[in-house]
This record gives structure tokens, C-alpha cells and sequence, in this order.
């Protein structure tokens, strides 16, 4: 299988704090990749870093065939990185469809045309178009959290970034967004996706990964990683933020 993206030896954090620590790994296309790790090892800064958000001082980061290491943010977007926040910020005023077709035109730069065929594309996707005039404001969590994804594919990515979206959703809201996230990969999309329910990841991704302290801890199988003494060792003592 081609790779969409690769990490190799980076080292990135927030002015002289570095959080990434020679941190390698590589995404196949088309597959759904699963990130796990304790709280503050750094991976909604992997996502930051890859983004463009924040420049690694050691590495490489390449995306679909380029060397984006240092490339600004506004121009990976357009190249096909999206990524939904850990924290959404959504436009609460504005209708479900305004702030995906924002995302869509300011985002990624489409005309207001393509824009909102785009737009609504996504919310098909995402099934929220029968909510699409309703204000962001007035969704449940779980509407919330798809008007998120909607908002990232309707910038039109080759990779998709995915931080927490099932956190604070009830089991059955989960199952929901799992499903999302089969119907996402099965349209083609590559995924990375950030989450701290471990059952959720084994059963939802192609290769987990789990980071401790800025580095790629171990990798592979997704069930060989949940089983594995590392990954035990990491997380005991470590309370889970869900
Ligand atoms: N903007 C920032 N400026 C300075 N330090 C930051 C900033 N954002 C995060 N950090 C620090 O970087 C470290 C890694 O944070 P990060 O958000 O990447 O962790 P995480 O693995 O996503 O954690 P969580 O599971 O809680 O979301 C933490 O110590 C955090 O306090
Ligand atoms: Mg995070």
C-alpha cells in the first residue's frame, strides 16, 4: 500500500518546550489509523505539527509524495490535510450548512459554487443534511461532534484528522460515530484518528499506535498493541480523561 504520510525523527513543541521527541510513524492510504496515549503526551501536537500549526526543529514530515515540513498551514489545508478540534469552535449563529460551506470556501479556498455543492456533500456524508438549516448552536453533542467532521471534509482532504470526536458521547453515540467513520473510510478517505476508549480503537482502526511522551511507543496490530506489557505499563496509574 502507497503511504499518505510519514513522520521521521520529528522534534516539535510551543516556543523552547519541546513535547515531540524523535517521533516516527507512517500512514497508509486508505487506511483508518488509531493514536492513543495518556493524557499530555502529545497527540493533538502531533496534529498541530502536522497541520502546520506549530514547525518541527528536527525532521521530516512528507504528505502525499511532498516534503511539507515546513510549508504553512493554509497551504496544507488546500493540499488535503482537514482536522477536526479536540475543542470544536463552531460558529453557534450560523446555520449547520453556513459553517461547513465556510470551512469549504475560507478554508480551502473553493468559489461559493463549489463551495456548496461540497458542503452539502459533507453533510450527506455525515448525515446531518436534514439538519442543515438548524443553527450550529441549537445541536446535540453528537451533531455537534458530526458538524466537526463535516466542517474538515468540507475543506476536501486526502487525510482526515480526527481529535476525540467520541469523547463525552454515550455508548450507543459512539457506535454511531463508529460507523461514521467506516462510511468515511469506505468513500476513500485516509484517517487518523485520536482517541482514549481503547476498545473503540481496536475495533474501528487498521494499526494503532500508542505515543508516550512525544515518541511512537509502539505500533502495529491494533489488538497486539492493546495487549501488549508496554502499552499496560504506560497507561497504569494513568486515570483516563473519559
Ligand atoms: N499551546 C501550548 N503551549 C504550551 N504547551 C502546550 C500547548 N498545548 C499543549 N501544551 C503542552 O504540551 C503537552 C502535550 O499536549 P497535547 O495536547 O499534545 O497532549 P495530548 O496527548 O493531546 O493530551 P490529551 O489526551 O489530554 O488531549 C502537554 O504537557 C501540554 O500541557
Ligand atoms: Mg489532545
Amino acid at each position: 500500500m502507497e503511504t499518505i504520510l510519514s513522520f521521521q525523527n520529528v522534534n516539535a513543541g510551543y516556543g523552547r518546550v519541546q513535547i515531540l521527541n524523535d517521533l516516527t510513524f507512517e500512514v497508509k492510504k486508505g487506511e483508518v489509523y488509531g493514536v492513543i496515549g495518556p493524557n499530555g503526551c502529545g497527540k493533538t501536537t502531533m496534529f498541530n505539527a502536522l497541520i502546520g500549526l506549530i514547525i518541527p526543529t528536527q525532521g521530516t514530515i512528507t504528505f502525499d509524495g511532498h516534503n511539507v515540513t515546513k510549508v504553512n498551514a493554509s497551504t496544507r489545508c488546500r493540499m488535503g490535510i482537514g482536522r477536526t478540534y479536540q475543542v470544536p469552535r463552531p460558529f453557534e449563529g450560523m446555520s449547520v450548512f453556513e459553517n461547513v460551506l465556510v470551512a469549504a470556501v475560507h478554508g480551502a479556498g473553493h468559489s461559493e459554487k463549489d463551495g456548496a455543492r461540497i458542503a452539502l456533500d459533507a453533510l450527506k456524508l455525515t448525515e446531518l443534511y436534514d439538519k442543515r438549516e438548524i443553527r450550529a448552536g441549537e445541536l446535540t453533542l453528537l451533531d455537534r461532534k458530526r458538524m466537526e467532521i463535516a466542517r474538515a471534509l468540507g475543506t476536501e482532504p486526502k487525510l482526515l484528522l480526527l481529535d476525540e470526536v467520541a469523547a463525552g458521547l454515550t455508548e450507543a453515540e459512539v457506535q454511531d460515530v463508529m460507523k461514521m467513520v467506516a462510511n468515511l473510510k469506505a468513500a476513500g478517505y485516509s484517517i487518523i484518528w485520536i482517541e482514549h476508549v481503547i476498545q473503540t480503537m481496536v475495533e474501528s482502526t487498521d494499526t494503532l499506535m500508542c505515543m508516550a511522551e512525544g515518541h511512537n511507543l509502539i505500533v502495529g496490530n491494533p489488538v497486539e498493541v492493546m495487549n501488549s506489557k508496554l502499552v499496560e505499563d504506560v497507561y497504569l496509574g494513568v486515570e483516563e480523561d473519559e
